[in-house]
Protein backbone atom coordinates (compact mmCIF):
# COMPACT_ATOMS: atom_id res chain seq x y z
CA UNK A 1 0.00 0.00 0.00
CA UNK A 2 1.70 2.90 -0.81
CA UNK A 3 -0.74 5.41 1.49
CA UNK A 4 0.35 8.79 2.38
CA UNK A 5 2.10 9.03 6.24
CA UNK A 6 -1.00 10.24 7.89
CA UNK A 7 -3.36 8.05 6.15
CA UNK A 8 -1.46 4.85 7.53
CA UNK A 9 -1.18 6.51 10.86
CA UNK A 10 -5.19 7.17 11.07
CA UNK A 11 -5.49 2.94 10.20
CA UNK A 12 -2.70 1.72 12.79
CA UNK A 13 -4.69 4.43 15.51
CA UNK A 14 -7.98 2.59 14.54
CA UNK A 15 -6.51 -1.30 14.22
CA UNK A 16 -5.37 0.05 17.59
CA UNK A 17 -8.10 0.87 19.21
CA UNK A 18 -10.40 -1.87 17.85
CA UNK A 19 -8.02 -4.76 19.27
CA UNK A 20 -8.25 -3.13 22.09
CA UNK A 21 -12.35 -3.04 22.50
CA UNK A 22 -12.29 -6.64 21.63
CA UNK A 23 -9.80 -7.35 23.87
CA UNK A 24 -11.62 -5.51 26.92
CA UNK A 25 -14.84 -7.46 25.49
CA UNK A 26 -12.99 -10.37 26.02
CA UNK A 27 -12.16 -9.86 29.39
CA UNK A 28 -15.73 -9.14 30.22
CA UNK A 29 -17.03 -12.24 28.68
CA UNK A 30 -18.38 -14.62 31.47
CA UNK A 31 -16.66 -17.69 32.02
CA UNK A 32 -16.82 -21.11 33.14
CA UNK A 33 -15.58 -19.67 36.36
CA UNK A 34 -17.92 -17.34 36.61
CA UNK A 35 -20.30 -19.90 36.41
CA UNK A 36 -19.15 -22.33 38.85
CA UNK A 37 -18.73 -19.69 41.60
CA UNK A 38 -22.50 -18.42 41.48
CA UNK A 39 -23.74 -22.17 41.00
CA UNK A 40 -21.59 -23.37 44.27
CA UNK A 41 -23.36 -20.48 45.87
CA UNK A 42 -26.83 -21.82 44.73
CA UNK A 43 -25.53 -25.10 46.02
CA UNK A 44 -25.23 -24.00 49.82
CA UNK A 45 -28.02 -22.26 49.55
CA UNK A 46 -30.28 -25.48 48.63
CA UNK A 47 -28.25 -27.48 51.43
CA UNK A 48 -29.40 -24.88 53.95
CA UNK A 49 -33.09 -24.43 52.35
CA UNK A 50 -33.40 -28.18 52.33
CA UNK A 51 -32.08 -28.39 56.04
CA UNK A 52 -35.00 -25.86 57.50
CA UNK A 53 -37.61 -28.25 55.05
CA UNK A 54 -38.72 -25.04 53.17
CA UNK A 55 -37.58 -25.32 49.44
CA UNK A 56 -39.39 -23.44 46.60
CA UNK A 57 -41.30 -25.91 43.30
CA UNK A 58 -39.05 -24.82 40.68
CA UNK A 59 -36.15 -23.75 42.05
CA UNK A 60 -33.86 -27.04 41.58
CA UNK A 61 -35.27 -26.88 37.98
CA UNK A 62 -33.36 -23.46 37.47
CA UNK A 63 -30.31 -24.38 38.64
CA UNK A 64 -30.43 -27.26 36.18
CA UNK A 65 -31.21 -25.32 33.70
CA UNK A 66 -28.20 -23.70 34.71
CA UNK A 67 -26.29 -26.60 34.42
CA UNK A 68 -27.65 -26.88 31.38
CA UNK A 69 -26.69 -23.90 29.44
CA UNK A 70 -22.98 -24.02 30.91
CA UNK A 71 -22.55 -27.77 29.33
CA UNK A 72 -23.83 -26.07 26.56
CA UNK A 73 -21.33 -23.11 26.94
CA UNK A 74 -24.00 -20.65 27.13
CA UNK A 75 -22.16 -19.37 30.29
CA UNK A 76 -23.74 -16.05 30.18
CA UNK A 77 -27.54 -17.78 30.87
CA UNK A 78 -25.88 -20.32 33.34
CA UNK A 79 -25.14 -17.33 35.15
CA UNK A 80 -28.23 -15.51 35.12
CA UNK A 81 -30.44 -18.71 35.94
CA UNK A 82 -28.32 -19.17 38.89
CA UNK A 83 -28.58 -16.14 40.16
CA UNK A 84 -32.57 -16.72 39.74
CA UNK A 85 -32.07 -19.69 42.00
CA UNK A 86 -30.28 -18.29 44.34
CA UNK A 87 -32.38 -15.44 44.57
CA UNK A 88 -35.36 -18.25 45.46
CA UNK A 89 -33.68 -20.31 48.06
CA UNK A 90 -32.79 -17.16 49.86
CA UNK A 91 -36.31 -15.80 50.01
CA UNK A 92 -37.15 -19.82 50.87
CA UNK A 93 -34.82 -19.37 53.94
CA UNK A 94 -36.25 -16.03 54.49
CA UNK A 95 -40.10 -17.44 54.51
CA UNK A 96 -38.99 -19.87 57.58
CA UNK A 97 -37.73 -16.98 59.57
CA UNK A 98 -40.64 -14.48 58.57
CA UNK A 99 -43.17 -17.37 59.84
CA UNK A 100 -42.26 -17.08 63.57
CA UNK A 101 -43.51 -13.60 63.39
CA UNK A 102 -46.27 -14.04 61.34
CA UNK A 103 -47.41 -17.25 63.07
CA UNK A 104 -47.73 -15.18 66.31
CA UNK A 105 -50.45 -13.27 64.18
CA UNK A 106 -52.42 -15.71 63.40
CA UNK A 107 -55.90 -16.20 65.41
CA UNK A 108 -56.10 -20.03 65.68
CA UNK A 109 -52.35 -20.39 65.90
CA UNK A 110 -51.30 -21.09 69.47
CA UNK A 111 -48.09 -22.62 69.86
CA UNK A 112 -48.44 -23.56 73.62
CA UNK A 113 -52.46 -25.06 73.43
CA UNK A 114 -53.13 -28.52 73.82
CA UNK A 115 -54.39 -30.49 71.36
CA UNK A 116 -57.55 -30.79 73.18
CA UNK A 117 -57.47 -27.09 73.09
CA UNK A 118 -56.91 -26.44 69.65
CA UNK A 119 -59.87 -28.77 68.49
CA UNK A 120 -62.24 -27.41 71.35
CA UNK A 121 -61.28 -23.84 69.40
CA UNK A 122 -61.14 -24.97 65.83
CA UNK A 123 -63.85 -27.42 65.88
CA UNK A 124 -66.23 -24.60 67.06
CA UNK A 125 -65.07 -22.25 64.74
CA UNK A 126 -66.67 -24.51 61.67
CA UNK A 127 -69.70 -25.09 63.34
CA UNK A 128 -70.17 -21.77 63.64
CA UNK A 129 -69.20 -20.95 60.20
CA UNK A 130 -71.02 -23.96 58.63
CA UNK A 131 -73.95 -23.98 61.17
CA UNK A 132 -76.42 -25.89 58.69
CA UNK A 133 -74.08 -28.41 58.41
CA UNK A 134 -74.27 -31.97 60.73
CA UNK A 135 -70.88 -33.49 61.59
CA UNK A 136 -70.79 -36.21 59.39
CA UNK A 137 -71.34 -33.52 56.50
CA UNK A 138 -67.94 -32.13 57.20
CA UNK A 139 -66.54 -35.55 56.21
CA UNK A 140 -67.63 -34.78 52.72
CA UNK A 141 -65.78 -31.66 52.08
CA UNK A 142 -66.74 -29.25 49.33
CA UNK A 143 -69.97 -31.40 48.41
CA UNK A 144 -71.71 -30.37 51.30
CA UNK A 145 -71.36 -27.31 50.80
CA UNK A 146 -71.94 -26.98 46.88
CA UNK A 147 -75.43 -28.58 45.95
CA UNK A 148 -73.83 -28.93 41.70
CA UNK A 149 -71.25 -30.67 42.84
CA UNK A 150 -73.18 -32.77 45.45
CA UNK A 151 -75.49 -33.64 42.75
CA UNK A 152 -72.68 -34.84 40.35
CA UNK A 153 -71.19 -36.92 43.85
CA UNK A 154 -73.87 -38.75 44.99
CA UNK A 155 -74.21 -39.89 40.74
CA UNK A 156 -70.38 -41.23 41.02
CA UNK A 157 -71.20 -42.78 44.43
CA UNK A 158 -73.76 -44.89 42.95
CA UNK A 159 -71.26 -47.12 40.95
CA UNK A 160 -68.45 -45.96 43.25
CA UNK A 161 -64.90 -45.77 41.30
CA UNK A 162 -62.75 -46.98 45.00
CA UNK A 163 -64.79 -50.41 44.58
CA UNK A 164 -62.48 -52.38 42.84
CA UNK A 165 -59.54 -51.29 45.12
CA UNK A 166 -61.60 -52.34 48.31
CA UNK A 167 -62.38 -55.41 46.78
CA UNK A 168 -58.63 -56.03 46.37
CA UNK A 169 -57.56 -55.11 49.45
CA UNK A 170 -59.98 -57.62 51.02
CA UNK A 171 -58.23 -60.26 49.06
CA UNK A 172 -54.79 -59.40 49.83
CA UNK A 173 -56.12 -59.37 53.67
CA UNK A 174 -57.19 -62.74 53.53
CA UNK A 175 -54.14 -63.98 51.48
CA UNK A 176 -52.00 -66.10 54.12
CA UNK A 177 -48.11 -65.00 53.58
CA UNK A 178 -45.49 -67.56 53.27
CA UNK A 179 -45.06 -68.34 56.78
CA UNK A 180 -49.08 -68.85 56.97
CA UNK A 181 -49.76 -65.81 59.18
CA UNK A 182 -51.69 -63.03 57.28
CA UNK A 183 -52.80 -59.45 58.50
CA UNK A 184 -55.06 -60.30 61.17
CA UNK A 185 -52.28 -61.86 63.28
CA UNK A 186 -50.95 -58.14 63.31
CA UNK A 187 -54.67 -55.89 63.58
CA UNK A 188 -57.04 -56.98 66.02
CA UNK A 189 -59.57 -56.32 63.39
CA UNK A 190 -59.53 -54.68 59.64
CA UNK A 191 -61.72 -51.52 61.44
CA UNK A 192 -58.79 -49.91 62.93
CA UNK A 193 -58.31 -46.46 60.43
CA UNK A 194 -59.74 -44.57 62.99
CA UNK A 195 -56.73 -45.01 65.13
CA UNK A 196 -54.62 -43.79 62.53
CA UNK A 197 -52.09 -42.38 62.93
CA UNK A 198 -51.15 -43.36 66.11
CA UNK A 199 -47.65 -42.43 68.83
CA UNK A 200 -45.63 -45.34 68.55
CA UNK A 201 -43.75 -44.98 71.78
CA UNK A 202 -40.50 -47.31 70.77
CA UNK A 203 -39.35 -45.33 67.83
CA UNK A 204 -40.61 -42.01 69.17
CA UNK A 205 -42.29 -41.56 65.90
CA UNK A 206 -45.59 -40.85 64.36
CA UNK A 207 -47.10 -43.87 62.64
CA UNK A 208 -48.88 -43.99 59.84
CA UNK A 209 -51.25 -46.86 58.74
CA UNK A 210 -49.45 -47.99 55.72
CA UNK A 211 -46.52 -47.72 58.19
CA UNK A 212 -48.19 -50.23 60.23
CA UNK A 213 -49.05 -52.60 57.33
CA UNK A 214 -45.50 -52.66 56.34
CA UNK A 215 -44.29 -53.48 59.88
CA UNK A 216 -46.37 -56.44 60.31
CA UNK A 217 -45.16 -57.41 56.68
CA UNK A 218 -41.79 -57.11 57.52
CA UNK A 219 -42.52 -59.21 60.70
CA UNK A 220 -43.20 -62.12 58.89
CA UNK A 221 -40.72 -61.82 56.31
CA UNK A 222 -42.58 -60.21 53.74
CA UNK A 223 -40.95 -57.42 51.55
CA UNK A 224 -42.59 -54.03 52.19
CA UNK A 225 -44.94 -52.31 49.83
CA UNK A 226 -44.28 -49.02 48.09
CA UNK A 227 -46.03 -46.65 49.61
CA UNK A 228 -48.97 -44.54 47.84
CA UNK A 229 -50.05 -47.22 45.22
CA UNK A 230 -50.91 -50.72 44.30
CA UNK A 231 -51.53 -52.97 47.17
CA UNK A 232 -50.70 -50.62 49.74
CA UNK A 233 -53.65 -48.35 48.52
CA UNK A 234 -55.44 -51.53 47.84
CA UNK A 235 -54.77 -52.59 51.79
CA UNK A 236 -55.88 -49.30 52.75
CA UNK A 237 -59.09 -48.93 51.17
CA UNK A 238 -60.06 -51.86 52.58
CA UNK A 239 -59.40 -51.01 56.02
CA UNK A 240 -60.83 -47.47 55.39
CA UNK A 241 -64.54 -49.60 53.98
CA UNK A 242 -64.58 -51.96 57.35
CA UNK A 243 -64.15 -48.79 59.61
CA UNK A 244 -66.91 -46.67 57.79
CA UNK A 245 -69.37 -44.74 60.25
CA UNK A 246 -66.55 -45.06 63.30
CA UNK A 247 -65.63 -41.79 64.60
CA UNK A 248 -61.79 -40.81 63.95
CA UNK A 249 -60.15 -40.80 67.22
CA UNK A 250 -56.50 -39.94 67.23
CA UNK A 251 -54.37 -40.29 70.82
CA UNK A 252 -51.66 -37.63 71.29
CA UNK A 253 -50.48 -39.33 74.90
CA UNK A 254 -50.34 -36.67 77.20
CA UNK A 255 -47.76 -38.83 78.75
CA UNK A 256 -44.94 -38.74 76.41
CA UNK A 257 -44.12 -34.90 75.70
CA UNK A 258 -41.95 -36.39 72.32
CA UNK A 259 -45.68 -37.23 70.90
CA UNK A 260 -46.68 -33.61 71.61
CA UNK A 261 -43.85 -32.44 70.08
CA UNK A 262 -44.38 -33.91 66.73
CA UNK A 263 -48.45 -32.77 67.30
CA UNK A 264 -46.88 -29.38 67.73
CA UNK A 265 -44.70 -29.71 64.31
CA UNK A 266 -47.53 -30.96 62.20
CA UNK A 267 -49.87 -27.67 63.63
CA UNK A 268 -46.61 -25.27 62.72
CA UNK A 269 -46.70 -27.29 58.92
CA UNK A 270 -50.27 -26.60 58.64
CA UNK A 271 -50.51 -22.43 59.22
CA UNK A 272 -46.91 -21.43 57.69
CA UNK A 273 -46.41 -19.92 54.53
CA UNK A 274 -45.02 -21.96 51.38
CA UNK A 275 -43.84 -22.09 48.42
CA UNK A 276 -43.85 -18.74 45.75
CA UNK A 277 -47.19 -17.93 46.70
CA UNK A 278 -46.69 -18.05 50.11
CA UNK A 279 -49.32 -19.47 51.71
CA UNK A 280 -50.27 -22.04 54.23
CA UNK A 281 -53.09 -24.73 54.21
CA UNK A 282 -54.80 -22.01 56.83
CA UNK A 283 -54.86 -19.95 54.06
CA UNK A 284 -57.41 -22.09 52.10
CA UNK A 285 -59.24 -24.45 54.18
CA UNK A 286 -59.91 -21.71 57.09
CA UNK A 287 -61.56 -18.69 56.15
CA UNK A 288 -61.87 -19.45 52.86
CA UNK A 289 -63.57 -22.72 53.12
CA UNK A 290 -66.84 -22.57 51.33
CA UNK A 291 -65.37 -20.11 48.88
CA UNK A 292 -64.79 -20.46 45.39
CA UNK A 293 -60.92 -21.15 43.64
CA UNK A 294 -61.27 -21.36 39.95
CA UNK A 295 -63.47 -23.77 39.27
CA UNK A 296 -63.55 -25.71 42.62
CA UNK A 297 -65.09 -24.49 45.90
CA UNK A 298 -62.57 -24.85 49.06
CA UNK A 299 -63.32 -27.35 51.62
CA UNK A 300 -62.70 -26.94 55.53
CA UNK A 301 -59.80 -28.25 57.03
CA UNK A 302 -62.38 -30.14 59.57
CA UNK A 303 -63.28 -33.47 57.85
CA UNK A 304 -60.12 -33.57 55.27
CA UNK A 305 -58.66 -37.07 56.47
CA UNK A 306 -61.68 -39.16 56.96
CA UNK A 307 -61.87 -40.36 53.62
CA UNK A 308 -58.56 -41.59 52.30
CA UNK A 309 -57.88 -43.25 50.04
CA UNK A 310 -59.87 -41.52 47.82
CA UNK A 311 -60.64 -41.93 43.92
CA UNK A 312 -60.02 -38.89 41.91
CA UNK A 313 -61.14 -38.38 38.38
CA UNK A 314 -58.43 -35.92 38.04
CA UNK A 315 -55.56 -38.91 38.96
CA UNK A 316 -57.99 -41.10 37.08
CA UNK A 317 -56.67 -43.65 39.92
CA UNK A 318 -56.91 -43.97 44.06
CA UNK A 319 -54.43 -41.88 45.66
CA UNK A 320 -53.50 -41.47 49.63
CA UNK A 321 -53.84 -38.53 51.79
CA UNK A 322 -49.80 -37.74 50.99
CA UNK A 323 -50.50 -37.33 47.62
CA UNK A 324 -52.56 -35.19 48.41
CA UNK A 325 -51.09 -33.21 51.06
CA UNK A 326 -47.82 -32.80 48.15
CA UNK A 327 -50.56 -31.63 45.41
CA UNK A 328 -51.49 -29.00 47.81
CA UNK A 329 -47.94 -28.03 48.48
CA UNK A 330 -47.22 -28.30 44.79
CA UNK A 331 -50.35 -25.27 44.01
CA UNK A 332 -48.68 -22.85 46.20
CA UNK A 333 -45.25 -23.40 44.38
CA UNK A 334 -43.32 -25.15 47.19
CA UNK A 335 -41.80 -28.51 46.75
CA UNK A 336 -43.33 -30.78 48.40
CA UNK A 337 -42.41 -33.60 50.90
CA UNK A 338 -41.64 -37.38 50.29
CA UNK A 339 -44.53 -40.36 50.75
CA UNK A 340 -44.09 -40.86 54.85
CA UNK A 341 -41.68 -38.37 55.66
CA UNK A 342 -41.62 -36.94 58.75
CA UNK A 343 -42.89 -33.81 57.78
CA UNK A 344 -46.39 -35.43 56.40
CA UNK A 345 -46.75 -37.59 58.80
CA UNK A 346 -46.43 -35.03 61.99
CA UNK A 347 -48.73 -32.56 59.42
CA UNK A 348 -51.59 -36.04 59.18
CA UNK A 349 -51.12 -36.65 63.19
CA UNK A 350 -52.19 -32.63 64.01
CA UNK A 351 -54.91 -32.60 61.18
CA UNK A 352 -56.25 -35.84 61.50
CA UNK A 353 -56.90 -34.94 65.61
CA UNK A 354 -58.79 -32.05 64.69
CA UNK A 355 -61.23 -33.96 62.81
CA UNK A 356 -61.49 -36.52 66.39
CA UNK A 357 -65.24 -36.93 66.61
CA UNK A 358 -66.00 -36.89 63.21
CA UNK A 359 -67.17 -40.48 61.19
CA UNK A 360 -64.30 -42.00 58.95
CA UNK A 361 -66.58 -42.59 55.49
CA UNK A 362 -62.80 -43.96 53.48
CA UNK A 363 -62.11 -44.24 50.60
CA UNK A 364 -64.01 -41.51 48.97
CA UNK A 365 -64.08 -40.49 45.75
CA UNK A 366 -63.56 -37.11 44.84
CA UNK A 367 -63.09 -34.63 41.33
C1 LIG B 1 -54.15 -22.25 47.29
C2 LIG B 1 -55.15 -22.90 48.08
C3 LIG B 1 -54.77 -24.16 48.82
C4 LIG B 1 -53.80 -24.32 49.77
C5 LIG B 1 -52.80 -23.29 50.25
C6 LIG B 1 -53.93 -25.67 50.24
N1 LIG B 1 -54.95 -26.31 49.61
FE1 LIG B 1 -55.69 -28.12 50.05
N2 LIG B 1 -57.03 -27.94 48.56
C7 LIG B 1 -57.18 -26.87 47.74
C8 LIG B 1 -58.20 -27.13 46.75
C9 LIG B 1 -58.67 -26.18 45.66
C10 LIG B 1 -58.68 -28.42 47.03
C11 LIG B 1 -59.81 -29.17 46.29
C12 LIG B 1 -61.13 -28.74 46.85
C13 LIG B 1 -61.29 -29.22 48.25
O1 LIG B 1 -61.48 -30.43 48.46
O2 LIG B 1 -61.19 -28.39 49.18
C14 LIG B 1 -57.94 -28.90 48.18
C15 LIG B 1 -58.14 -30.13 48.78
C16 LIG B 1 -57.46 -30.57 49.87
C17 LIG B 1 -57.71 -31.85 50.50
C18 LIG B 1 -58.73 -32.88 50.06
C19 LIG B 1 -60.06 -32.62 50.70
C20 LIG B 1 -61.08 -33.67 50.39
O3 LIG B 1 -62.21 -33.51 50.86
O4 LIG B 1 -60.78 -34.64 49.74
C21 LIG B 1 -56.85 -31.95 51.56
C22 LIG B 1 -56.72 -33.10 52.51
C23 LIG B 1 -56.07 -30.73 51.57
N3 LIG B 1 -56.47 -29.91 50.55
C24 LIG B 1 -55.08 -30.45 52.49
C25 LIG B 1 -54.26 -29.33 52.42
C26 LIG B 1 -53.12 -29.13 53.27
C27 LIG B 1 -52.69 -30.05 54.39
C28 LIG B 1 -52.55 -27.96 52.88
C29 LIG B 1 -51.27 -27.36 53.37
C30 LIG B 1 -50.10 -28.17 53.18
C31 LIG B 1 -53.36 -27.41 51.82
N4 LIG B 1 -54.38 -28.27 51.56
C32 LIG B 1 -53.12 -26.21 51.21
C33 LIG B 1 -56.50 -25.68 47.83
C34 LIG B 1 -55.48 -25.43 48.71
Amino acid sequence: MNLPFTRKFILLYILLISSVLIYSNFALAVTKDDVNAVYKEAEQLQKKSASIGNQWRDTAKVLKQSQQAADNGQYEKAVRLAKKAKTQYTLAIKQVDANEAYLKSVPFYDADATPEQDVKIIQAFFREKFPKLPDKEFANGFYAMDPIMRVNWEAIEEFPPYMPTVERGDTLWKTKFANGKSYNHCFTSASVATNYPRWDRETGEVETLPMTINRCREANAEKPLKYGKGEMLALQAYIAYESRGNPTKVVVPADDPRALDAYKQGKKFYFSRRGQLNMACYHCHFDNAGKNIRANVLGPALGQTTHWPAYRSKWGDMGSLHRRYKGCNKQVRAKPFDFQSKEYRNLEYFHTFLSNGIPVNGPGARF
